[in-house]
């Protein structure tokens, strides 16, 4: 087929804008052919741009010449038409289209490029596998929820920077090729030609430029910036990932929750219409882990922890005593009017569920009418089961799930099965977004595989005032002036205040198990500079592509990213990562060491 050009047309009108007010008008609209109907003597075609689809209408009793070259369009032929909009007929009126009350009867037809049978199809909710969708990701891309995604990302970015700049906040870059930052990742690393044997890392985060852009007196930073983490890859986790990433001067951490607070407003407001409420709730970690066990509790239900320890650390089954006799604990939570759904299979596969969470198992109590149903109650007295009644507030048809271990499991096991007990369950109120600050994380956390304490935020974070002289003598004891921002269970994003004392910073660096010349030698730029003036300031940063997904209801990141990676780091529309030229390799004085089946 011959394909025409575009020559003395020009785009009057998106697709998805004409509406009864563009009646009589001529158009001019440009797009890829959707479906091609014929009805009659009619031929019904979808067009389709990023802005939504309009019918376009071809009829044999008048030119044609352009009936007749419509019958070749197929789906996703790109095309222009100029034709006359015109209202439809009552009963024609497509209600669940926004250009439903109106056609085009289009007077010239112009081929523009054809198209291949699709792999999938080019519409919404296609149930087809990722791994197609993202190998063939530019027609992904077109697909209207894609595009709806996408679109959102860029109102959000807009905002963002409408709302820092309005807030004093300086837009600057920082570098791309730079040393290490320890966010708690490894780090991608890029060789330097000129100096062989030398690497550049790729930026975890901004963190240490934003601090030095204090130093440099810039006041309030802000940024949209790549950050990179070689890290196991989840459904709200990336390799290469975008922050929002903030730093000011001078600021407590009242101000700085204050601005974020009214970013997060703005950005509901008029990304998504929706009315967010300020402040936030806070709440500081301690409370968190005591309630939910987590340290981003989704508050949306409630099904809170309850601690059980007391009424059971003297009873017969040995797991609970046991549990609160080395210093753990015994905690449930009360699936209200569950009961009945609680089956023997259920309450099997929730056990399998809290076991992958590293418990040696789960108890339950169901409540019925004059019977509890239970593994465990024949190990305990009328009393205790009495206590435990009492202290859940269970009654008949409810169900009690009960993890006894050491408190971290505790913690882990019966905060994801309260996560699973809603999900299962729908207990979840998926229209509500619901923000919370968790506050007062610890400052360090031990790490049995290093046998040392590692930063839990990292290692730039003021600790507070109140523990500081703990650093040396507890160093587990000692909370950070940091804070997450959580949203519907997902961290959102987290910051804190930061030390900007070269003293300070040097015990932190020590509580860290670094000697004095290591922390120089990998930080000495940056405690050199806390020397000449160092403001005291305080930041944070989100993850801008959860949270366009928290806004989007997307499952995956995947989902609000342009050009995401597979679970494996890979990219399947190109293929990277690949194998390199020798001769590239040869430059940059590298010898790859492992064997490489290049067919693989
Ligand atoms: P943090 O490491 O908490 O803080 O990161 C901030 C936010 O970035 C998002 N995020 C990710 N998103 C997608 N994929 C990933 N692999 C990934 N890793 C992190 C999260 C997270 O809350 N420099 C500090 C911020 C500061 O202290 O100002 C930092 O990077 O939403």
């Amino acid at each position: 087929m011959e394909f025409e050009t575009m020559a003395g047309l020009k785009r009057t009108h998106m697709c998805g804008t004409l509406r009864a007010e563009n009646k009589d008008e001529t158009v001019t609209l440009t797009g890829w052919v959707a479906k091609n109907r014929r009805l009659g003597g009619m031929n019904f075609v979808t067009l389709r741009d990023k802005t939504g689809i309009v019918q376009l209408s071809f009829n044999d009793q008048s030119d044609r010449s352009v009936f007749e070259k419509s019958e070749l369009l197929k789906s996703e032929y790109v095309i222009a038409v100029v034709g006359k909009v015109l209202l439809r007929t009552p009963e024609n009126i497509n209600p669940d289209m926004k250009t439903g009350e109106v056609e085009v009867f289009v007077t010239e037809l112009r081929i523009l490029n054809g198209a291949e049978t699709t792999p999938f199809y080019i519409e919404e909710n296609i149930d087809t596998k990722d791994v197609l969708r993202l190998k063939y990701r530019y027609l992904d891309l077109r697909r209207p929820d894609m595009q709806r995604n996408i679109i959102l990302r860029h109102k959000v970015t807009k905002i963002a920077r409408d709302y820092f700049d309005g807030q004093g906040f300086l837009e600057i870059e920082t570098p791309m090729l730079t040393k290490s930052t320890p966010e708690g990742a490894r780090d991608y690393l890029v060789p330097s030609r000129v100096h062989p044997g030398k690497f550049y890392a790729l930026p975890q985060s901004p963190q240490l430029y934003k601090q030095l852009l204090m130093l440099g007196g810039y006041d309030r930073y802000f940024q949209i910036v790549k950050c990179f983490r070689d890290e196991d890859l989840r459904a709200d986790r990336q390799p290469e990932f975008t922050q929002i990433d903030m730093e000011l001067s001078f600021c407590d951490i009242d101000t700085i929750m204050e601005i974020n607070e009214g970013f997060l407003k703005r950005v509901f407001k008029e990304a998504l219409g929706v009315e967010v409420q300020t402040p936030f709730l806070r709440m500081p970690y301690a409370e968190a882990m005591e309630r939910f066990g987590s340290d981003k509790p989704d508050t949306r239900f409630g099904m809170e922890f309850i601690n059980i320890s007391e009424e059971v650390k003297n009873c017969g089954f040995k797991v609970f005593s046991s549990a609160v006799e080395n210093g753990g604990s015994v905690r449930c939570i009360l699936a209200k009017g569950l009961g009945s759904s609680l089956t023997r299979k259920t309450l099997d596969s929730l056990t399998e569920y809290a076991k992958t969470y590293r418990a040696k198992g789960m108890a339950w109590i169901v409540v019925e009418e004059g019977n509890l149903r239970s593994q465990i109650t024949k190990f305990l007295t009328e009393e205790e089961i009495q206590a435990i009644l009492t202290k859940t507030g269970a009654a008949v048809g409810d169900g009690i799930l009960i993890i006894a271990d050491k408190n971290p499991v505790v913690y882990d096991a019966l905060g994801n099965l309260r996560l699973e007990v809603a999900r299962r369950f729908d207990l979840i109120d998926k229209t509500k977004f619901n923000f919370l600050w968790v506050t007062e994380f610890p400052l360090l956390e031990y790490d049995e595989e290093e046998n040392r304490y590692v930063a839990k935020h990292h290692p730039f974070t003021h600790p507070m005032d109140e523990d500081i002289d703990k650093l040396e003598s507890n160093p587990g004891k000692v909370r950070a002036k940091a804070y997450d921002v959580i949203l519907n269970g997902t961290e959102l994003g987290g910051g804190s205040l930061r030390i900007y004392n070269t003293e300070l910073q040097q015990r932190m660096f020590a509580a860290l198990g670094f000697s004095k010349e290591e922390a120089w030698d990998r930080f000495g730029f940056l405690m050199e500079a806390f020397k000449y003036g160092t403001p005291p300031h305080g930041g944070m940063a989100y993850g801008l592509d959860r949270l366009v997904m928290l806004m989007t209801g997307a499952e995956s990141i995947r989902d609000v990213i342009a050009f995401p990676k597979v679970q494996t780091a890979a990219e399947l529309m190109n293929g990277s990562p690949d194998y390199v030229d020798p001769k590239q390799l040869d430059e940059l004085s590298i010898a790859v060491t492992t064997d490489t089946d290049k067919n693989e």
